[in-house]
């Protein structure tokens, strides 16, 4: 083996790390990933969420909630509302489950093993939707914003945010987003990262 095939080689088993503890959290590598984003990516997800603009009636739906940290903040918001959420890793439902059991037990909260181009949710359910360092890893990202798509109401918001280390470049998305049959696809960034916002 010569070395660039063995550099090749060793990049290819981290990555393969980092998406068993980060990208679909699995076993106890997820776990322990799991942990992680929660105590990371706290700031990051507190200044996404306001760009969605929630309001207490808001109902929302996150995709890729990992440990369930934003679902927790949306739902001090959407107080008199409705929060789900939707993720392809059971290691997440389960923290998740557990940082928002409160909620779950009253009904605001929802959250469910899935991937998101198959939402278990009806035509025009939700008013906000998100997606916080997830769309990078979805199998296939513009089935999956159309289904966003699909059961929000018209007039509703979708915030994409991704941050500095998250591997996704700004470049494209707001087409992306276009292509997907949104409106005022628009970037907005900061020194972490940056978000996409749109309407349907
Ligand atoms: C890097 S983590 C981000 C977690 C959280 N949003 C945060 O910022 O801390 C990516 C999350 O997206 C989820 N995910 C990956 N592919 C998905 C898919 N196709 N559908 C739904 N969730 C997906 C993963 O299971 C994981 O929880």
């Amino acid at each position: 083996m010569t070395m660039h095939e063995r550099q090749q080689q060793n990049l290819g088993v981290v990555s393969g790390l980092l998406m068993q503890m980060f990208g679909r959290p699995k076993g106890l590598l997820g776990r322990l990933g799991g942990i992680i984003l929660a105590r990371t990516k706290r700031d990051f997800i507190q200044w996404v969420i306001p760009l969605l603009e929630v309001h207490p009636d808001s109902k929302v739906l996150e995709i890729g909630f990992g440990p369930g940290v934003a679902i927790q903040i949306l739902a001090a918001t959407a107080s008199t509302g409705f929060v789900a959420g939707v993720d392809y890793s059971h290691e997440m439902v389960e923290q998740a489950r557990a940082r928002n059991a409160k909620a779950i037990e009253s009904g605001l909260v929802e959250l469910q093993y899935g991937s998101v181009e198959k939402l278990p949710f009806a035509d025009d359910t939700f008013d906000r939707t998100l997606a916080i360092n997830s769309l990078q890893v979805w199998f296939d990202a513009m089935a999956g914003l159309r289904e966003m798509r699909r059961v929000m109401t018209v007039g509703g918001k979708i915030a994409l945010g991704f941050n500095r280390s998250s591997g996704q470049s700004s470049t494209g998305l707001t087409e992306m987003l276009t292509e997907a049959g949104f409106i005022d696809a628009h970037l907005v960034k900061t020194e972490a990262g940056f978000c996409v916002l749109a309407i349907k």
